[in-house]
């Protein structure tokens, strides 16, 4: 029996030139959260808000409006099962296309597919969430952040069978702050450049989180033949509980069964920084920086990391093509190149040397 609670959802805007677009989903929020508590049988899993609608007129709007699940009848008091009607009922929320959305204080528990996913959105803050489904469900992402810009996580719990927050293509400006996770995949940046595609991610921040028992921590990973970027990455003040991969970029990732080849293109990676990391790892590597040869790591930057075993054997780190410099006390002892190291082994003359002595050069 799957249950959804609902508190509280808030919308807020600022009479911005987009509001009317907030208050279009608002209305559409209404009506699907009156079909959450009312009838779910035969309704679409994943509620898809459209982009022009029913109210153009602006002076409907309030500066804040709060919509109370309670105005539909249900408890929505965080106890009572809003849902005893509603076998199967649709737990994910998907915003497509939204500006200047507020969503807080929301509890949905046991989606099966993506919770909460944001595409081509702006302005978005999303505060005091908490997505729980099992931890063998696939496909459970908690939040999914997709081309969009300057979106805000805060104090967010996900408890999932997938990505706790996943960030992919063309999104920038997304920070997130007081993160809790676990179990799951960890917070993932990708995949990016799927079947050569273009991606560009720039500009996301994590600063406080919590991760137990997931099976990556901080992840940035892209397919081999993409394009694109994603730099200006931060991730700070870290726990980190019994973490399989608890740092890991993958350059090289490949989900289908069968090896995907090596391309000579790939989604770059530049100017990416790890501080203060502390925790245990499931796996002897804690540490893993699988570069593209093409298109190696650049910038990528540690500090005061402590990544000990969870099971009390050692820890190590992996590098491949993994450029940039750390500081302060790290364990596992760091195996990322320098700039310098770099123009001392620019003897040899093909395409992957001529890209290292860029990076010396910058
Ligand atoms: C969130 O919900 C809790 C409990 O229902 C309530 O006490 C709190 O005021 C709500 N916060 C906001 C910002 O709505
Ligand atoms: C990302 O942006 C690029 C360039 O604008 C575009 O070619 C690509 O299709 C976009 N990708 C996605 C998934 O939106
Ligand atoms: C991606 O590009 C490579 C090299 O051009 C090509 O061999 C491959 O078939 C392409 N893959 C897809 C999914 O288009
Ligand atoms: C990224 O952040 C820098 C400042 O750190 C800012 O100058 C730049 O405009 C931002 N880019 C995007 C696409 O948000
Ligand atoms: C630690 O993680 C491993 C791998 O995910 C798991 O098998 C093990 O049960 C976890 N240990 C604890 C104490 O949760
Ligand atoms: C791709 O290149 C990496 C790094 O050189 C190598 O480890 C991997 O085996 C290659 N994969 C394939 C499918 O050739």
């Amino acid at each position: 029996m799957e249950m959804v609670k609902l508190r509280k959802l808030s919308f807020s805007n600022a009479y911005s030139s987009h509001s009317v677009y907030s208050f279009n989903y608002i209305v559409y929020i209404c009506i699907c959260l009156l079909l959450f508590v009312t009838n779910a049988n035969g309704f679409s899993p994943t509620i898809q808000l459209p982009t022009s609608g029913l109210f153009r007129n602006t002076s409907y709007l309030s500066k804040t409006l709060v919509l109370n699940i309670n105005d539909f009848g249900a408890q929505g008091d965080g106890f009572t099962d809003d849902t005893k009607p509603c076998t199967h009922a649709p737990t994910a929320i998907t915003f497509h296309r939204c500006k200047n959305l507020k969503v807080r204080n929301l509890t949905t528990i046991n989606s099966q597919q993506m919770h909460m996913a944001f595409t081509t959105c702006r302005r978005v803050a999303v505060s005091h969430l908490n997505v729980l489904a099992p931890a063998d469900s696939p496909n459970t992402d908690g939040i999914h952040i997709s081309a969009s810009k300057r979106v805000k996580l805060t104090n967010i719990i996900v408890s999932t069978g997938d990505d706790c927050i996943s960030i992919v293509s063309n999104s920038s400006r997304i920070h997130m702050k007081n993160i809790v996770c676990g179990p799951g995949h960890g917070i993932s940046i990708g995949s990016l450049g799927k079947a050569n595609s273009s991606a560009y991610v720039q500009n996301v921040s994590l600063d406080g989180a919590y991760l137990f028992n997931t099976e990556n921590g901080l992840r940035i990973k892209t397919w081999q033949g993409g394009s694109g970027f994603a730099r200006k990455i931060k991730f700070q003040n870290v726990w980190m509980k019994n973490v399989s991969n608890p740092i890991i970029i993958d350059q090289y990732y490949c989900d289908s069964s069968s090896p995907c080849p090596n391309q000579t293109s790939s989604v770059s990676i530049d100017s990416v920084s790890f501080r203060n990391i502390r925790g245990t790892s499931a796996t002897e590597v804690a540490i893993l920086f699988a570069c593209s040869e093409s298109f190696p790591c650049r910038r990528l930057y540690l500090k005061n990391i402590q990544l000990t075993s969870a099971s009390g054997g050692i820890t190590r780190s992996f590098c491949w093509e993994a450029y940039g410099k750390s500081s302060g006390l790290i364990y596992p002892a760091p195996c990322i190149s320098s700039g310098e190291m770099i123009i001392g082994v620019n003897v040899k003359s093909n395409s992957t040397q001529r890209h290292k002595v860029d990076y010396a050069l910058l």
